[in-house]
């Protein structure tokens, strides 16, 4: 992202992969000697790898790195960015990305590594890209069973990781499955055989003297109360993201967001797109340039950083220039729309 006058706080990043389709996926057995190696120095890389839980197969991805994250939602064609789940290693880990309570940290003794999700606030400095956790203040959380913690351990970063499937199919239970969704899309494929649960994970959010049950799965009500002796209860209008169209308006910085906008309006803020200017770009108070090069993944990674650092109780208006509507363009969009949807 590049920023007109302020100093830019965001570097801009590179992309250095292909486009959809165009890469070669390797499949490899997870039980043969380098697996863990190989996966670590991919994903380090900014690849993307097809990672064996006990639950399903996951679409892996550094959670820390912006443009990883960006291709997720690029592979899985999702038309919006919802929350991904971040799969951690160990309690070290978990605690530097998000503030852990009692209550949190019994849900992890009982059920890690294993089947459960939990939402929590995140930590102050965490190193967890916006993007993984869509703007939110909170994030969802899992230790996986099995090779997939081991690569996560090994690496010493989160991994972001929906299930393993196109946007609208079936979770993938199988590397065959994995290959056939997201072949050419995804670096590398762990094969571990079928998996062991095959359902996705249970979600939780702990609150003040209570369970939110976010989503159901093979951890059920009773051992979530028994662990931990509270109500478990159904999911309220405000008490989680049930569906991506709850995240309308969240993040919606202070002031109004003008979308669309071909030209600015004296005193607007400007969040532009590609190297063609704006029309009276000059008469912004701001501007930062998602992506200069017209690349919608840099701008799916930088999106997030561009409405925070406007929105500020001073700014009122906020335009946007057009981006367009391919490929990654749509979740964008979408995530535009949200946050220029009216408040209340
Ligand atoms: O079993 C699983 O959980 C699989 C395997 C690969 O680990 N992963 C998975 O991840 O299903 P994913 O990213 O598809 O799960 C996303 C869901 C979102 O739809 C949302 O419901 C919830 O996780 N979620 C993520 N972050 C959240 C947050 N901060 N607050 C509430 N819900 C959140
Ligand atoms: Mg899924």
């Amino acid at each position: 992202m590049t920023l007109g006058r302020a100093a830019p706080d965001v570097a801009l990043m590179p992309s250095g992969h292909g486009g959809l389709g165009s890469i070669e996926t390797v499949c490899l057995s997870a039980e043969s000697e380098d697996a863990v190696g190989r996966a670590v120095a991919c994903l380090r890389g900014g690849g993307l790898v097809g990672l064996p839980t006990e639950t399903v197969y996951g679409l892996a991805g550094d959670a820390t790195n912006g443009e990883a994250v960006a291709r997720i939602f690029e592979a899985k064609g999702r038309p919006g960015f919802n929350p991904l789940i971040c799969h951690v290693s160990d309690l070290d880990m978990t605690a530097r990305l998000a503030v852990m309570d009692d209550v949190a940290r019994v849900l992890a003794a009982r059920f890690w590594p294993g089947p459960l999700t939990i939402v929590l606030p995140q930590a102050e400095g965490t190193p967890v890209h916006p993007l993984t956790t869509g703007g939110l203040a909170t994030i969802a959380l899992r230790q996986p069973k099995g090779i997939a913690g081991d690569i996560i351990g090994r690496l010493g970063r989160p991994l972001a990781a929906p299930s393993a499937n196109p946007s609208g199919r079936v979770s993938a239970t199988s590397a065959a499955q994995v290959m056939r969704g997201l072949g050419g899309r995804i670096e590398m494929i762990l094969d571990a055989g079928p998996s062991e649960l095959g359902l996705e994970s249970t979600i939780v959010k702990p609150e003040r003297d209570r369970l939110v049950l976010l989503r159901a799965g093979l951890v059920g009500r009773d051992a979530l109360r028994e662990a931990t002796g509270l109500a478990v209860v159904a999911p309220d209008a405000d008490s989680g993201i049930q569906a991506p169209g709850q995240l309308r308006s969240h993040y919606a910085p202070h002031g109004t967001v003008r979308l669309d906008a071909t030209h600015v309006e004296p005193g607007e803020y400007l969040i532009a797109f590609g190297a063609t200017p704006t029309a009276s770009a000059a008469a912004a108070a701001e501007c930062v340039n998602l992506s200069p090069s017209g690349d919608l993944r840099e701008a799916a990674a930088n999106l997030f950083a561009a409405l925070a650092r406007f929105d500020r109780p001073e700014i009122g208006r906020i335009a946007v220039a057009p981006i367009p509507q391919d490929g990654l363009g749509e979740a964008i969009n979408d995530r535009l729309r949200r946050a220029a949807a009216p408040r209340g």
